[in-house]
């Protein structure tokens, strides 16, 4: 008989979990989005944190120090996203999603919207969404109806014309909370699920890393796909060597 392979084994496992509303949990990282074009963070030579200060473009002090800096980097990030296009593997994952129906539930560390562009219907965002704008002083502006934040005067950064408030990036920066909503649905899914597929992320980043760890505690076998080491690996059952768009199709198709 032929020996199955690392593939076949994941396969019958996504098999199994897809017998069950909720029971594939998958959590991408930057390197999901990679083959699209759009840089990750740690990688040595094309991570945005090895060419870029994250203490000063990623963080709140970063932004009161030098808005028009912070505010053009986002501005150049978020024309990245805008012109990038869902990779096969994002479309690899829709498809799964439409063909089982609440089997599959969808955690990203991503800001972009490539998952939802493939067609992801319901993504659970813990890092926020680089495409929105939220105030910087949130409570802050006293007109009633409050000022919208997507209404700001254009400007490097935006001012909103009425209340003087300066408009930042949706995203979550470093020392900051990330939504308690969305945290908490994260680790509800990851406690629940049978399967937790993990891609493309370095596991550097907590709470985030933190659901793999969660899955394999609940009982979920931990599957990872990253070409490269990951901070996590220890944590999986089996670790899928090569990237996003060319492992996901080949895994999902059929399934
Ligand atoms: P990282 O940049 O830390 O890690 C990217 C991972 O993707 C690495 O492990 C790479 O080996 C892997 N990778 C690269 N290309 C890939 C490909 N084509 N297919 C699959 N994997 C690939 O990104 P994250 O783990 O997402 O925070 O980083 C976590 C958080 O740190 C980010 O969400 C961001 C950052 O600071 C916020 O924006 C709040």
């Amino acid at each position: 008989m032929p020996r199955m392979t690392a593939t076949d084994t994941v396969r019958a496992e996504l098999a199994r979990a897809a017998g069950r509303p909720g029971g594939l949990a998958v959590l991408t990282g930057a390197g999901m989005s990679a083959e699209s074009g759009i840089p990750t963070f740690r990688d040595a030579m094309s991570g945005l944190w090895s060419r870029f200060d994250p203490a000063q473009l990623a963080s709140e002090e970063g932004f009161r120090a030098n808005p028009a800096r912070v505010w053009q980097w986002y501005a150049e990030r978020r024309q990245g996203v805008l012109d990038a296009q869902p990779n096969a593997g994002h479309r690899a994952l829709a498809d799964f999603q439409q063909r089982h129906p609440g089997v599959m539930t969808l955690i990203t560390q991503n800001v972009d919207d490539l998952h939802q562009r493939a067609g992801q219907p319901e993504v659970v965002r813990l890092h926020g969404d680089i495409l929105a704008v939220q105030w910087l002083d949130e409570g802050a502006c006293r007109k009633r109806p409050r000022c919208d934040p997507a209404e700001a005067a254009p400007g490097r950064p935006p001012r909103c014309v009425h209340c003087g408030n300066l408009a930042r990036p949706g995203v979550v920066w470093f020392g900051e909370m990330l939504s308690v909503g969305a945290l908490e649905r994260a680790q509800r899914l990851a406690d629940e699920c049978d399967t937790m597929l993990v891609v493309g992320t370095s596991g550097a980043v907590w709470p985030a890393a933190g659901l793999v760890g969660r899955a394999r505690r609940g009982g979920a076998q931990v599957v990872i796909v990253n070409p490269e080491e990951s901070e996590i690996d220890a944590q999986a059952h089996l670790v899928l060597r090569g990237t996003a768009a060319r492992v996901l199709p080949g895994l999902l198709a059929g399934v």
